[in-house]
Formats: structure tokens, C-alpha cells, sequence
């Protein structure tokens, strides 16, 4: 997607909902919150946040969370991912998750906001590349 598509007033909803989704997070062992917002190319929202448990490695980022929520209110194609960390500098989604990302929006933008002013804007290809998709099984 390119950026100028998505208005600031969007982006800001989405970074709204990110944070709001971070307030929600369940993380009793990291202590680190993370809330995600993904927006489709037909306009809806989706949230998520982490979700982790006793058992660690089982733990569900907040990137996949929200991927989660679109497909079970109906799928989409991911045009911007917005992710909020707790952190003085903005902080990109994990390897994980930027594949599982990739399956839903190769092309999507990734904007990662922190406490800090600082924005960090990156499009997927440039997080993940050569990624392997749904193509490489054809
Ligand atoms: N976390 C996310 O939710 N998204 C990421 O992209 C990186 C990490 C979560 C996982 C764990 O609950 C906590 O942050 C600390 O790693």
C-alpha cells in the first residue's frame, strides 16, 4: 500500500486503538504490554494484544492476536499494521509475526509507535524479505 492512501486521521485511529489494545494486554510474566491494530483494504480495524501464559513459549503476540480477531470477523487484506510498544523507541514486530503478517498483506505498511514521539515506518517487504508465501506451494 502506498502511504499516502492512509490519511493521518486513520492512522491515528489506528494508533488510538493500538494502545488502547496494549491497556488489555495479558503479559503477567514479561511485563510488557503490546497492542496491535490492523486495518483491511476495504477500511475495517482490527485489534489485538499479547496474550501470554504460564506455560511461556505459548504465549501469542499481539500482531498475531489482531490477525486472529480479522479472520474470524471475516478476513482481509492487511494494508497498514500498527503496533504499540511501551518502549522509549518504537519497536518492529517479531520474526513471527512478520510472517504471519506476510500471509494476510505482503505489501502492507508497518508503523510502529512507542512512548517516545519517534514513528517507525517500514513496508513488510523491507521487514521480511524473500519471504515465503502461499505461492511457494503452488
Ligand atoms: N510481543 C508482541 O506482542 N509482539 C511482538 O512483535 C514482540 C513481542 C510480546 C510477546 C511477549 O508477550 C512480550 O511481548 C515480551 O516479549
Amino acid at each position: 500500500m502506498s502511504k499516502d492512501t492512509l490519511s493521518p486521521d486513520k492512522l491515528e485511529h489506528l494508533h488510538h486503538l493500538a494502545r488502547e489494545a496494549a491497556g488489555r494486554a495479558y503479559a503477567p510474566y514479561s511485563r510488557f504490554p503490546v497492542g496491535a491494530a490492523l486495518l483491511t483494504e476495504d477500511g475495517r480495524m482490527f485489534v489485538g494484544c499479547n496474550v501470554e501464559n504460564a506455560a511461556y513459549p505459548l504465549g501469542l503476540c499481539a500482531e498475531r492476536s489482531a490477525v486472529s480477531a480479522m479472520v474470524v470477523g471475516g478476513g482481509g487484506k492487511i494494508v497498514a499494521a500498527v503496533v504499540y510498544t511501551p518502549t522509549p523507541t518504537p519497536a518492529s514486530p517479531c520474526g513471527a509475526c512478520r510472517q504471519v503478517l506476510h500471509e494476510f498483506g505482503p505489501q502492507a505498511t508497518v508503523y510502529s509507535y512507542c512512548e517516545g514521539s519517534a514513528v517507525a515506518v517500514h513496508p513488510l517487504p523491507t521487514l521480511l524479505p524473500e519471504a515465503f508465501g502461499p505461492e511457494n506451494l503452488a
